[in-house]
């Protein structure tokens, strides 16, 4: 599903990805972890070419989504965000209505008719667990919602637009428990569905999520074989992550 293909990505001279090379299948979970500053970020902004407007910002090799490369000239950035969304670690909702926040990408990417939101709307607040809650404020301002409930509404709005590709950016860190353990349980409903990267610093987190977890050092990503628990030796894990 996602191919990087000798991808490199440097903010001048400064490489962030070197010539990384690595297949991502479909409908899976793919947990990132890796020392702060290490690249995790950036390797979710370029999927969807968030970088491509910094000034000293480029790239060498390809990157693939479903067979074709996301940064030739005739793939439209817009088309490419409504096929690859991306949720951020602090919540970014709009000072707008909370059914205007669920519609708001609709609106921009899409020709679905206006008479049809009001059903995507609640389809997709169902899907995140959030329906319940706010079915009786729509018309109340997102941001009047709580962090987890503002989190678990981004996630909705991005639903929203039917992407393929979900990338979450450390989607929990700002969590309590409980909306913590509410994402994780909606990210694995929605496996089936969609293709999801997920970076997180909790490798207890990776484990009981992923179905594949990776380490971006020094440019590159590892697989990191076993739970933690299960290897021989629990210092292998800093190993991965600190040494060459
Ligand atoms: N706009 C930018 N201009 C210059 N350098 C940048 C820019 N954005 C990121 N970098 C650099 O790229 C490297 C990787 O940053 P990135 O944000 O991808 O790391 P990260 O693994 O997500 O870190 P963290 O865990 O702290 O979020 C860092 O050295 C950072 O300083
Ligand atoms: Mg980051």
């Amino acid at each position: 599903m996602i191919q990087f293909k000798n991808f490199t990505a440097a903010f001048g001279e400064r490489e962030v990805l070197k010539s990384m090379t690595c297949n991502l299948t479909g409908n899976s979970i793919t947990a990132i972890i890796g020392v702060s500053g290490s690249g995790k970020t950036t390797l979710l902004r370029v999927l969807c070419r968030m970088n491509d407007r910094i000034e000293n910002f480029h790239i060498k090799g390809n990157i693939l989504i479903g067979g074709k490369d996301i940064f030739r000239p005739d793939n439209n950035v817009y088309s490419l965000r409504r096929k690859v969304g991306m949720i951020f670690q602090k919540p970014c909702v709009f000072p707008i209505s909370i059914f205007d926040n669920v519609v708001f990408g609709v609106r921009e990417v899409t020709k679905i008719p206006k008479k049809d939101y009001p059903d995507l709307a609640e389809k997709v607040l169902r899907e995140v667990f959030l329906w319940e809650e706010v079915k009786d404020r729509l018309n109340e301002k997102a941001t009047t919602l709580s962090q987890g409930q503002q989190q678990r509404l981004t996630l909705a709005r991005t639903l929203a637009v039917g992407p393929d590709v979900l990338l979450m950016d450390e989607p929990t860190s700002s969590l309590d428990p409980e909306s913590t353990a509410a994402i994780e349980k909606l990210v694995i409903s929605l496996k089936n569905r969609h293709t999801i990267l997920w970076v997180t610093h909790q490798h207890d987190q990776a484990h009981s999520i992923a179905d594949r977890v990776l380490v971006l050092k020094e440019g590159q990503v590892v697989d990191l074989p076993a739970p933690i628990e299960r290897q021989e030796n629990p210092s292998s894990l800093e190993d991965v992550l600190y040494n060459s």
